[in-house]
C-alpha cells in the first residue's frame, strides 16, 4: 500500500471565546475518523493559523483533505505538499496537536514562527520540522 504525506497551511476562523472547546472537537473527531482509515499526522495550531501533516493510504489521505478544506472552521487552505514517503514521520499519532501557548512558544520561535510570521506563512519544510520535533518531545 503506497503511503503519502500531505502538509497544508490555512488561517483559523477559531475565535478566542471558544477555541480551546473547538479544537477539542476537531481533535476527538480527527482521532477519531484517522484511526479508521488509517491516517497518522500532526497539527499545529496558533491563534490566527493551522498547519497540519497527515500521513497515510493515498485514497484515506486524498478524502480526509477533502473534507478538511471545506470545513468552516479555518479558510485560505493551501496546500504545500503531496509526496510519497517510504516511512510514516509520526507513527502513533492519529493526530498529535500543538498549540503555541507559553509553554511551546519557545520552540516555535525557534522555527521561525512568530505573530509576524505565523504558519501559514512558513515553508513547509519547517512545518513538518517542528511538528516532528514536537511530537518527539512529547513521545
Ligand atoms: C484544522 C482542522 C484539522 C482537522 N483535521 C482532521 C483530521 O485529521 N481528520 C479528519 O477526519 N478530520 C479533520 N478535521 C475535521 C474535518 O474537517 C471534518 O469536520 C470531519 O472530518 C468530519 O467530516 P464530516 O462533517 O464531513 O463528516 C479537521 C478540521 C480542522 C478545522
Amino acid at each position: 500500500m503506497s503511503l503519502i504525506r500531505l502538509v497544508y497551511a490555512s488561517e483559523s476562523r477559531l475565535v478566542d471565546a471558544n477555541r480551546r472547546a473547538e479544537l477539542d472537537t476537531i481533535l476527538a473527531d480527527a482521532r477519531r475518523l484517522n484511526d479508521r482509515s488509517g491516517i497518522t499526522g500532526f497539527l499545529l495550531a496558533t491563534k490566527e493559523a493551522f498547519a497540519q501533516v497527515l500521513e497515510g493510504p493515498q485514497d484515506s489521505v486524498t478524502e480526509t483533505y477533502g473534507r478538511i478544506v471545506i470545513d468552516p472552521r479555518h479558510q485560505a487552505v493551501r496546500l504545500l505538499i503531496q509526496e510519497p514517503i517510504a516511512a510514516r514521520s509520526f507513527p502513533g499519532w492519529a493526530m498529535g496537536i500543538a498549540e503555541r501557548d507559553e509553554t511551546t512558544n519557545f520552540i516555535f520561535g525557534l522555527y521561525g514562527v512568530s505573530p509576524e510570521q505565523d504558519l501559514h506563512t512558513q515553508p513547509p519544510d519547517i512545518l513538518v520540522d517542528l511538528a516532528h520535533e514536537i511530537a518527539q518531545r512529547h513521545a
